[in-house]
């Protein structure tokens, strides 16, 4: 836990947490407050216990879940105390009332530009909840670290203030697990942030280029191997559909190939849709909301986020990440609707719309990803319109071949507290991907089932005994605050990152 204050993503600065048995003279300390038939039942001192009564009594505050209530002077290790509502105890999912109850104190404790926070998870010892107890404290960071979030590189008043120590206080028989899982937190964390920063600059920063060179950068050093395939390589293993999409820009595309092998079992494989500004091509977007656009390598920073995550964790696995990275503009040389590319698997397509070219991107990768034979690929991507319109900004929708991957997917979930729902995909879906002029098109021939149409353009470059699934992130990949109080109400959310950790971990475990 040496360096947990320390993160390499510029202008990130996160608190450092401490396990001890005795700690006082902080700023705030927490107090956890389950509801319990609508009274308070407090993890803390008599003294706070009798005045969190009397505000029980007013209603002021009734310890429901996402919760808060600030008591000024009465706590007995800090000068101020928080009390925080997990809300009653029978309707939690524990671990993520904790994540959450985390990230409410963090925004609340840093709105009154506190430093120092310290919560006693003592009271939880010689209860039911003590088997869980190192769990229940790194949820606890996850939230409060995540929500510490802030994306300042072109904003520099708000970089000053920031928490800076947290104090868990607990037995020291705890410590040793709970150092373990906070390392694991720790990691996760610090590949969420990775992934918000890179899908939080703007297009003009990260471009294929500057995103490959990032990649180099970050990992230097490390176990991870980092191969970037810059046009010539491209053009020398047939990858005209991640080119196609690339060419009405100045600047190229490029696979980026990262490998982190830390075991001796097969790989497992994720692929990331890495488009750093999607402004359709000459299926030119309308220009409300384009800006939004930059998010369009969210998936990417999704993939680049896990790996990032498991290495520093050093967990013991062995994973293959893939980027197709590339810009979608309408310049001179740009792919026109009509135009067919073959992609490195030996299919034409018929690209009738420039602006769906997440599917072409990854068409190529996923070929790639195939090719190096994983015990399964998944991929991330802010793929379709429809799935906001589908389920909006909470549940990630995603789409499996394979119903063994989907269990060992609904347990990662299940880990990380995000939301994802399992989609239909059929034959029927696929044959609206063939073409009339080629093996594909990219569209198909109405809007019905968008986002299934796209899964199922996917499916034609997976081998078919891999077993594969599609994210799309579209409508989870920014702005998703209101849902998920450790993320921003504006900005990229890092959402799937601590999903394929677990993922990752718990296939190798
Ligand atoms: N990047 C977009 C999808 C998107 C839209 C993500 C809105 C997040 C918010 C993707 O490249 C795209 O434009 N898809 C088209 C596909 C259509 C032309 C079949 C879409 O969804 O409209
Ligand atoms: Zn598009
Ligand atoms: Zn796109």
């Amino acid at each position: 836990m040496s360096n947990m204050s320390k993160c390499n993503v510029p202008k990130c600065k996160v608190p450092k947490v401490h396990l001890s048995d005795k700690v006082d003279g902080k700023d705030f300390e927490v107090v956890l407050c389950l509801n319990d038939n609508n009274s308070i039942v407090a993890k803390c001192t008599d003294k706070i216990k009798k005045l969190l009564d009397e505000v029980a009594k007013n209603e002021a505050f009734k310890a429901l879940k996402e919760t808060t209530l600030t008591l000024t002077g009465h706590g007995e290790r800090a000068k101020n105390t928080l009390a925080v509502g997990l809300g009653p105890e029978n309707k939690l999912t524990q671990l993520e009332a904790f994540r959450r109850a985390g990230a409410v104190c963090s925004r609340a404790i840093q709105k009154q530009k506190a430093k120092s926070v310290v919560v006693d998870f003592s009271y939880f010892d010689k209860t039911g909840w003590s088997k869980n107890m190192h769990k229940f404290i790194s949820s606890f960071y996850e939230g409060f670290r995540l929500a510490t979030y802030k994306f300042t590189d072109f904003k520099d008043e708000e970089n000053s203030q920031h928490i800076e120590e947290l104090y868990i206080v607990i037995d020291k028989k705890y410590h040793e697990q709970t150092n373990q899982t906070l390392n694991v937190s720790e990691g996760m964390c610090h590949g969420v942030e990775t992934a918000r920063w890179l899908g939080d600059n703007p297009g003009n920063k990260i471009n294929p280029e500057t995103l490959s060179n990032f990649v180099k950068e970050k990992f230097k050093g490390t176990k991870i191997e980092v191969e970037v395939w810059e046009k010539d390589r491209l053009k020398k293993e047939k990858m005209e559909l991640l080119l196609g999409v690339g060419q009405g820009s100045s600047i190229p595309p490029r696979l980026i190939v990262m490998k982190y092998k830390n075991s001796n079992s097969e790989p497992v494989c994720f692929v990331g849709k890495g488009i750093t500004f999607d402004s359709g091509g000459i299926s030119l977007k309308p220009s409300l909301h384009m800006e939004e656009m930059k998010f369009d390598m969210c998936g990417a920073a999704d993939v680049i986020g896990t790996i990032c995550a498991l290495e520093r964790m050093k967990a013991k696995v062995n994973v293959i990440c893939i980027v197709a990275t590339a810009e979608n503009l309408p310049g001179p040389s740009a792919t026109k609707p009509g135009d067919v590319h073959r992609g490195r698997n030996g299919l034409h397509v018929e690209v009738q719309n420039t602006d769906a070219e997440g599917r072409l991107v990854l068409g190529d990768a996923l070929t790639i990803a195939s090719e190096n034979n994983p015990k399964f690929i998944v991929d991330a991507a802010t793929l379709t319109g429809a799935m906001v319109i589908a389920l909006g900004k909470f549940h990630v929708g995603y789409f499996a071949r394979d119903d063994k991957l989907a269990d060992s997917i609904q347990n990662a979930l299940k880990d990380s507290g995000e939301s994802a729902w399992r989609l239909p995909l059929g034959e029927s879906h696929r044959k609206l991907m063939k073409g009339d002029y080629s093996d594909l098109r990219n569209i198909g021939p109405t809007r019905e089932c968008g986002s299934a149409q796209g899964a199922a353009f996917l499916s034609y470059f997976v081998k078919e005994d891999i077993p594969w699934a599609h994210f799309d992130i579209a409508g989870t990949a920014w702005n998703v605050g209101e849902e998920y109080p450790y993320c921003n109400k504006k900005g990229a959310s890092g959402i799937m990152v601590r999903t394929f950790c677990s993922l990752a971990i718990n296939e190798q475990a």
